[in-house]
């Protein structure tokens, strides 16, 4: 499903993507391993050259996993081992047996199957671990996999029910999943509906939980994080200047980090992987562009950069447009209801109050105490903005830019080329393949050369949530002309791009 075998990750027993818990649990054989998708399945990107080589983008967009496609096909196969039984308890029965007699055939034919003989530092995950993982799990296997099962299930129905409900025209489509791309709120809210639904005295609200529209967007780049997180204002009472996610609602990097466990559906966070993270995202450097650049015409194009592109896409520019022209959905995802949970939710102990502490490189940390030297008491309506104030999208400053392609939120302009000659814009292109395109400035995009061994039709057209349309009028602010639509100066589109390699 697009999670691939990273070669830095030498011995590694599961592509990048996958962690378990033996990688940091306190006593080694305590508990049976867990695993979980890491920041880095849909964080890591890479690049294809010429020669095949791989070229790692940290930070990047890992446009190749396909979350929702992994979870179909976690339920398909549950339903195949059930097949005709009807009894739930005879259900758990049969797939309590087929795992069990899977894990016997393979645990037999090699005793490394699972973990590879691997070693990390003092951690040696070797035929004896294997076995007594094994036998762990044997014993649990009759409450885990009933869990497994149950959470499985009630998640992708949820998935259905927003299917139904904001992708009526795509609706098998988006059931299958779009690799690179995820409606991470709307996920997040279907599990949450789920969880409502399931009591009789929730029941009646379960509808509350479900989000304001459609919000599939591209996976975004982490890098070069400070470059938009925000300021305090000058009374230190208001955040401005930044903001994060795609609409800038989610504003003190903390919080962005504790979001993106929470729409990963965990139940419990680890609040020091959050800070972990913003630690690591805060500078994390783009990686540059890897091709011939002709520095005369980035020149010329940084010129016209200035003055037409600049004023919104400058670092820290906190400011949230509505007039682009783009689907709003995304922009609309997160209603009243939907903030005000995730306002008491984030801010709560169970995740990452002003007194939760950690542990980072052996010292204790209060990562959600304070932002930039000022206390986080009493604010915990920072912690995702209200819908009022991010009723479009942040113009966010472009590191790494060659390598976020497709472009806009929706990723639904495949070259840099087809974003500034808006009439350009293919209807279908093929997105997610590996390759670049280095004349247009995209990763490959062309369906008459796709040979069909990697990517996907993207098909704008399918739905209102996968529109092109946008970004593709001139603007006018305070009296001047913004320059977007270069169909009339194919030239300055030209030197505009090469500058934008050098981003
Ligand atoms: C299943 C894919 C997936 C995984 C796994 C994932 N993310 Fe994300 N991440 C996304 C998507 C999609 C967005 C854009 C959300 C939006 O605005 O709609 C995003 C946005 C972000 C942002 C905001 C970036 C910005 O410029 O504002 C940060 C920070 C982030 N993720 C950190 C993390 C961390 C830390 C983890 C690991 C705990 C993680 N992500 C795991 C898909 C993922
Ligand atoms: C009025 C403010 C404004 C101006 C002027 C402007 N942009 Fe944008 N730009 C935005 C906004 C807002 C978005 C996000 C739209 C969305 O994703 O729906 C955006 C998105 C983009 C993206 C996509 C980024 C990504 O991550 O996919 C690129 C590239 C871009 N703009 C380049 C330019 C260039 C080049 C110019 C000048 C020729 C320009 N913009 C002028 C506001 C502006």
């Amino acid at each position: 499903m697009g999670l691939f075998n990273d070669e830095r990750l030498q011995g590694y027993p599961f592509p990048r993507g996958i962690g378990f818990t033996g990688l940091t649990r306190a006593k080694l054989n305590a508990d049976i391993d867990y695993a979980s998708f890491t920041c880095g399945g849909c964080h890591i990107g890479r690049l294809r050259h010429d020669d095949g080589s791989y070229q790692y983008l940290d930070g990047g967009v890992n446009q190749e996993f396909n979350v929702v496609g992994y979870r179909q096909r976690i339920v398909q196969t549950l339903d195949k081992v059930i097949g005709n039984e009807t009894d739930p308890a005879k259900q758990e029965q049969r797939v309590i047996q087929a795992f069990l007699t899977a894990l016997d055939q393979v645990a037999q034919a090699e005793p490394h199957y699972f973990y590879n003989n691997y070693q990390y530092q003092d951690r040696h995950f070797d035929a004896e671990y294997e076995a007594q993982q094994i036998a762990l799990f044997k014993q649990q296997a009759s409450q885990v996999i009933p869990a497994f099962m149950q959470h499985q299930y009630s998640v992708y129905q949820g998935w259905q029910i927003i299917a139904d409900k904001f992708y009526p025209d795509i609706k098998q489509r988006i059931t299958s999943g779009f690799a690179g791309m995820e409606d991470a709120i709307g996920f997040n809210a279907a599990a949450a509906y789920q969880n409502l639904q399931a009591k009789w005295y929730t029941k009646p609200f379960a509808s509350l939980a479900l989000p304001g529209a459609h919000g599939l967007t591209d996976i975004m780049v982490v890098w070069d994080q400070d470059s938009h997180d925000p300021r305090w204002n000058d009374d230190q009472t208001r955040l401005v200047n930044g903001g994060g996610q795609w609409t800038g609602h989610i504003p003190l990097p903390i919080y962005k980090n504790v979001a993106a466990q929470v729409t990963l559906g965990f139940d419990d966070i680890d609040v020091s992987v959050s800070a972990h993270a913003e630690k690591l995202l805060q500078f994390l450097p783009p990686p540059r562009y890897p091709f011939d650049v002709d520095i005369a015409l980035a020149n010329q194009g940084k010129i016209l950069f200035a003055e037409n592109c600049a004023v919104c896409h400058q670092p820290n520019n906190g400011k949230v447009y509505t007039q682009m022209g783009t689907d709003m959905g995304r922009a609309k995802v997160a209603g009243t209801l939907i903030t005000v949970a995730a306002q008491s939710g984030f801010t709560s102990d169970n995740d990452c109050s002003v007194t939760t502490k950690v542990v980072m490189q052996g010292k204790e940390v209060f990562p959600c105490a304070e932002y930039r030297g000022v206390s986080l008491t009493g604010q915990s309506k920072q912690a995702m903005l209200p819908p009022r104030v991010h009723n479009g999208y942040n113009a966010l400053p472009l590191p790494g830019l060659w390598a976020q392609a497709p472009y806009l939120h929706n990723g639904s302009v495949p070259t840099l080329y087809h974003l500034l000659m808006p009439n350009t814009r293919p209807d279908v292109f093929v997105k997610s393949q590996l390759t670049y395109d280095k004349k247009m400035v995209g990763f490959n995009w062309q369906v008459a050369k796709w040979d069909q061994q990697e990517g996907y039709l993207f098909d704008s057209q399918s739905s209102p949530a996968l529109s092109h349309a946008g970004h593709d009028k001139d603007i006018v602010m305070d009296g001047k002309t913004f320059k977007l639509d270069w169909s009339d100066n194919p030239q300055g589109a030209w030197a505009l791009i090469e500058y934008l390699k050098t981003l």
